[in-house]
């Protein structure tokens, strides 16, 4: 486990180096996001934070983690470190019920926050993985601020927002998004959310 939590101390502080590059080149939209982002991950690596013993599950979509490649774009670092923490991921849906296809398709592992490797109340951040062509559907997170990392495959969000490797995404509370992979390879995202504590605990996604 020892090394396990050097890799979650690597992957605060690589987060946190990746949010302070996105406030100088970042969009203008989501720059408050950007700037809470840091400062809740400088307060967790300050304080020593409590890491937990999650059962690792693996699900169907985690047939495309080899095929994940991040080499050469901005994140690569992020990308390594997950790598090196998979054995340890409790991949989950999140939702009650969901499109057939996806349980295939998808899913999302909690690695800072309430529910994660990390304990944190007040930011969740992980990582979703989805398949070459899947469509995840439209949904929302009413009171959540979210924002992507694409480490990895290309994305459309909405038809007209393009994520491609090293490439950033802000959606502003109760967004409604949904996304659609391209068909060459998987898509690795790395998420954030921020929302009041109460919210972020127990929170349960529902699609549209
Ligand atoms: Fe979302």
């Amino acid at each position: 486990m020892n090394s396990f939590v050097q890799y979650l101390d690597h992957l605060i502080k690589e987060f946190l180096a990746i949010y302070r590059a996105l406030e100088i080149s970042g969009p203008p939209a989501g720059q408050d996001h950007i700037r809470e982002v840091q400062a809740k991950l400088l307060s967790l690596g300050n304080n020593n934070p409590p890491i937990r013993q999650k059962s690792p599950e693996e699900k169907p979509v985690c047939r495309y983690l080899d095929a994940v490649r991040c080499e050469g774009n901005r994140y690569s670092e992020i990308c390594d470190i997950f790598k090196n923490i998979v054995p340890i991921l409790k991949w989950e849906y999140g939702y009650t019920s969901m499109p057939e296809h996806l349980y295939d398709m998808y899913s999302y592992t909690e690695v800072i926050g309430p529910q994660g490797n990390i304990y944190v109340e007040d930011i969740v951040m992980g990582f979703v993985l989805l398949a070459p062509c899947c469509l995840y559907p439209e949904h929302n997170h009413p009171g959540i601020e979210e924002s992507y990392l694409c480490l990895s495959g290309n994305v459309t969000q909405n038809d007209n927002e393009e994520l491609s490797p090293g490439g950033y995404l802000y959606n502003s509370p109760g967004k409604t998004h949904r996304l659609s992979v391209a068909p060459d390879t998987p898509c690795l995202l790395a998420y954030s959310w921020l929302a009041e504590p109460a919210v972020l605990k127990n929170y349960s996604m529902s699609l549209l």
